[in-house]
């Protein structure tokens, strides 16, 4: 099938317990939402198929878990309090705020509101930082900020991580971690919010290699997505143009996808250069620079950063897994995830509840529970039973019949292909692993 309608998908989301609009109860908070059993599942597994692409795949990158909360100088080296911030525009007949970039072109020459086609308002500048106090006194002295980004984290702790992890240039730091920004336009479901998370990997590099390591991480990333089962006919890159560049970068590019309200950023690729080290360096008073035994010369690294939204990848996965099909003459609502990321990985189902096939059914998914996330269900048709784990995912299930009693085989069906292969009882760990590692989406 084509694009998945956001509607379609936000119902399936909430029905099935992926996500839900946050503080529901009270009406909804609009840019926030939460993750529900399956959705928890699916974007920890996301994360953790990203940490151990990141940290174990290449051995010359190191993990590092830092503090939402950072002293508030941060921010002013980091060039934040200065420049984070989004020019927006009020309509002066419905009151409603936009970002001057959400607003169609055609529209935004006639200043022109794009909802109610009232007359705008010039643009200001809004800073994106949510701004709290720490301590008992709300005054300038306690002011800290909720991070915009994880990067400033690894930064502030290069030193700590060269003085203690034995790494050496080029090498990398990689973070997850939760980000606010105070977004206005947050339609989209879990596409913009206020709090999301971001995969982030800083690698800091020699200022002469810069060009040959950002066409080595666009590549690797675009490579990430790949593995990770997105169709590549829905990625792409997008280069920013001089106007569209981040006060930090010198060189972007965002990796887009397609989602069903248009191409849009997944994932940026910016070349840092030593913007971050060199200011933190200025501000702190402490020596940023390196050592390079090798070359013989200190210099401040220049950085590569691959930034990815966890929660927009979460996006991302659902969209590019939605399909429908038919099944027994009735649709199919099914979600192709690459079985390494589906909450569930297996069903296990008696065909009937009675002579012993629960008891064996049973037996099988707690001796499969060590290694893989299971889920039990001996309740209505077996036909009804599959449909439920084709609609989050579940790449296979194990049915026990009466056959299994006598020979210990089993049926294994493939979410995908609806394949079903009789298979024995000892075979079921091996024989998914098998189709996990060899997993490509038809
Ligand atoms: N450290 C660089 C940085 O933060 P960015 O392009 O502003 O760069 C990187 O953000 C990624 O973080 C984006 O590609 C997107 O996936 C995610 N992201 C940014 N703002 C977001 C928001 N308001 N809601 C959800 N994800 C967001």
């Amino acid at each position: 099938m084509g694009q998945v309608s956001m509607d379609t998908l936000v119902s399936l989301c909430k029905r099935r317990g992926f996500v839900y609009q946050s503080s529901e109860i009270y009406g909804g908070l609009a840019s926030a939402w939460d993750y529900g059993p399956l959705g928890v599942e699916l974007k920890n597994n996301i994360q953790r198929f990203w940490w151990r692409e990141m940290t174990q795949l290449h051995d010359n990158i190191v993990g590092l878990d830092a503090a939402i909360l950072m002293h508030p100088r941060v921010w002013e080296a980091s060039g934040h309090v200065e420049n984070f911030h989004d020019p927006l525009v009020d309509c002066r007949q419905c009151k409603q705020r936009f970002r001057t970039d959400a607003i169609p072109e055609e529209l935004w020459a006639k200043r022109q509101c794009p909802e109610c086609g009232g007359q705008l308002t010039e643009p200001r500048q809004f800073n994106l930082m949510f701004k709290t106090h720490i301590g008992p006194v709300e005054d300038d002295a306690s002011i800290v900020y909720l991070r915009p980004e994880t990067a400033q984290g690894i930064y502030v702790n290069f030193k700590n991580v060269v003085q203690t992890a034995r790494v050496r240039i080029p090498f990398g730091i990689a973070q997850v971690g939760k980000a606010f920004r105070n977004e206005i336009t947050t339609k989209a479901f879990i596409f913009r919010t206020c709090e999301f998370e971001q995969m982030e990997m800083q690698f800091f590099i020699h200022p002469s290699e810069d060009e040959k390591w950002f066409e080595y991480w666009k590549a690797e990333r675009l490579e990430f997505y790949r593995k990770l089962g997105i169709r590549e006919s829905r990625l792409r890159f997008h280069q920013h143009g001089p106007d569209e560049l981040a006060h930090y970068a010198k060189v972007a590019f965002d990796l887009q996808y397609e989602f069903p309200f248009g191409w849009k950023e997944l994932e940026g690729v910016h070349n840092r250069t030593d913007y971050d080290l060199r200011r933190h360096g200025e501000y702190s008073g402490k020596d940023l620079s390196y050592l390079d035994d090798v070359r013989g010369e200190r210099f401040i690294p220049y950085v590569i950063e691959t930034s990815a939204g966890l929660t927009r990848t979460v996006l991302t996965v659902l969209a590019d897994a939605y399909d429908e099909d038919e099944a027994e003459g009735e649709k199919r609502v099914v979600l192709r995830l690459h079985p390494a990321v589906a909450p569930v990985t297996v069903g296990v189902f008696p065909l009937v509840k009675k002579d012993g096939l629960a008891e064996l059914a049973r037996s099988i998914e707690l001796a499969l529970r060590g290694e893989f996330s299971t889920f039990y269900d001996q309740g209505g048709a077996i036909g009804r039973r599959y449909r439920r784990q084709d609609e989050i995912g579940t790449p296979y299930c194990v049915t026990v019949d009466y056959q299994s009693k006598e020979d210990r085989t089993v049926t294994l069906r493939h979410r995908d292909s609806m394949e079903q292969v009789r298979i024995r009882i000892e075979d079921i760990a091996d024989t998914i692993r098998k189709a996990t590692r060899e997993y490509r989406r038809a």
